[in-house]
């Protein structure tokens, strides 16, 4: 299969290889870029894990992983065959001399066989707690040395708090240079989160009412029907505003909030995005209870079946109080944005899985129809939906047809699977292929993670401080504790009914 000749060779090392990112995202992203031919020729991807395999054993298991998540369905086994080619497994350990040795001697036999260097991607794909020590071997044995042609891909969690983060971005930024270290945010791939940009940027339309003169509030919510499956050790120390809010979240608001860059550079984009996170309005200690609502699920049902408690999830502590919703009213205070809320929520086990981003605008500022005219009325409304529906929706009011002047709400949607059919490339897919080509438009910068920690700092603390008192306080299926309501409620506010459900009632009735 003719590949992208016209890069030079690359060696993919995924730390943690043995793992579910591995198995569900990497390599199936990685087939799916070797299928779309956007791999060079001359490429190898090589996983590391404690565990002992071969070779073949780690390609089957990978081709287990594809065979079940790759959006391409089913590998074609002559294609699978020529992709597997490339893989290859090595055994090691991050505290150990002899290993680290070793693979640097592994990587300098591809450089030999290509008869050149190749560009080198390190991708820690590991829990929090080996970051420390995957960075020093990879020092220590002088193997991502090369400031131009060497890559690090850091995963999420970036530290557990602000002091962490800094301390994890003092000690890489000791060893390399910042323009090596890729902070990834899967969200920042989604094609549909990628679009708020183009959507706000390319259109003229809606700028000049993209403001707090015309907007009321802005609600954001990631929703997840699923628990924590199988992940319950590392996210019983994360929790929800730890896993979610402080990355996908807060990306999915700088995007909406942010000032027009001059231009795509990624210095530009990520400028404007810190400018969003350090302008919003720090929470003090004593308003956390006013404006941040935690929650937990029991049991409940999901999908037609009963399903257990957070406590009751593996690797989970009994009496845990890890909040597994969050939801946050924020404000961003500069001209823009003064006195707009933004809410935003995030949970497991709530009732639909649903990413959107809704922009409520104001009223009409004068009514001249009649009472009876207006009694469906309701404010216009944007909705920027990132998952699964992946579209827009304007709302608007129209007349209604017959001889009466009657107003009632419309949407107009555009929906990616009608325009474009379902072909998009998954968020991976893209971001990897932004790291092999050295673009660093779409991660994070070191600023920007330090920023969103410190939005988050005080209610982390408050938390830690006051453990929750209920726990757990909504049922596995709903749509979250009754706080988050009430939060949004306080300023005459409710949460959208998410499209999807609205669209499944529809299509129901
Ligand atoms: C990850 C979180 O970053 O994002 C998970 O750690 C969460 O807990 C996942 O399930 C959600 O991603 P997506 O792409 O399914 O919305």
């Amino acid at each position: 299969m003719p590949a992208n000749n016209q890069q030079g060779p690359i060696v993919m090392v995924i730390f943690g290889a043995g793992g579910d990112l591995a198995l569900r995202k990497l390599v199936p992203a990685l087939y799916s870029l070797f299928l779309d031919r956007l791999l060079p020729e001359r490429f190898a991807i090589v996983g590391v894990a404690r565990k002992k395999l071969d070779d073949d054993g780690f390609r089957s298991r990978l081709r287990e992983g594809v065979d079940t998540f790759s959006r391409r369905g089913r590998v074609d086994e002559e294609k699978w065959r020529a992709f597997a080619s490339h893989l290859s497994y090595f055994a090691g350990d991050l505290t150990d001399q002899a290993s680290g040795e070793a693979l640097g001697r592994r990587l300098n036999e591809f450089d030999q066989e290509w008869n050149s260097r190749g560009d080198r991607v390190f991708y820690l794909a590991i829990s929090p707690d080996l970051m420390v020590p995957a960075a020093r071997y990879l020092e220590q044995f002088g193997i991502c040395r090369d400031c131009k042609r060497d890559r690090l891909v850091v995963e999420k969690p970036f530290g557990r708090d602000l002091a962490s983060a800094r301390e994890l971005d003092r000690l890489l930024t000791s060893l390399f240079a910042e323009s090596q270290i890729y902070r990834i945010d899967h969200y920042l791939g989604k094609e549909t989160v990628q679009n708020i940009l183009a959507f706000r940027f390319a259109n003229s339309l809606f700028e000049p009412i993209w403001n707090r003169r015309y907007i009321d509030h802005v609600q954001i919510t990631v929703a997840e029907t699923v628990g924590v499956e199988e992940r319950g050790g590392y996210y019983d120390q994360a929790g929800a505003l730890r896993d979610m809010v402080q990355n996908h979240l807060l990306q999915i608001l700088c995007l909406i909030a942010m000032e027009p860059p001059i231009s795509f550079a990624a210095d530009e984009v990520r400028n404007k995005k810190v400018d969003v996170l350090r302008a919003i309005r720090p929470i003090r200690p004593e308003e956390v209870h006013q404006v941040a609502v935690r929650g937990q699920y029991g049991k409940g049902e999901a999908g037609g079946k009963q399903a257990p408690g957070y406590r009751e999830e593996p690797n989970v502590a009994p009496g845990s109080s890890t909040e597994t919703y969050a939801a946050l009213k924020l404000f961003i205070d500069n001209w823009r944005w003064q006195g707009v809320p933004f809410y935003l929520r995030t949970g497991k086990r709530l009732q639909s899985k649903v990413s959107e981003a809704a922009i409520l605008f104001r009223p009409a500022p004068h009514q001249l129809f009649p009472a009876a005219a207006v009694e469906n009325w309701q404010p216009n409304r944007l909705v920027l939906r990132i998952q699964p529906e992946e579209g827009i929706v304007t709302r608007i009011q129209v007349k209604q047809p017959g001889t009466r002047m009657l107003l009632g709400p419309v949407d107009m949607q555009f929906r990616y699977r009608e325009v474009f059919g379902s072909d998009a490339p998954e968020a991976y897919e893209t971001l990897l292929l932004d790291v092999l080509r050295g673009d660093a438009t779409l991660f994070m910068r070191a600023d920007q993670v330090e920023s969103a920690w410190a939005v988050i700092t005080p209610v982390l603390e408050a938390w830690e401080a006051a453990p929750p008192a209920g726990f757990p306080d909504y049922p596995a299926g709903s749509w979250g504790p009754e706080g988050g309501d009430l939060l949004i409620a306080r300023e005459g506010h409710s949460w959208l009914k998410p499209a999807v459900q609205n669209e499944r009632k529809e299509e129901e009735g």
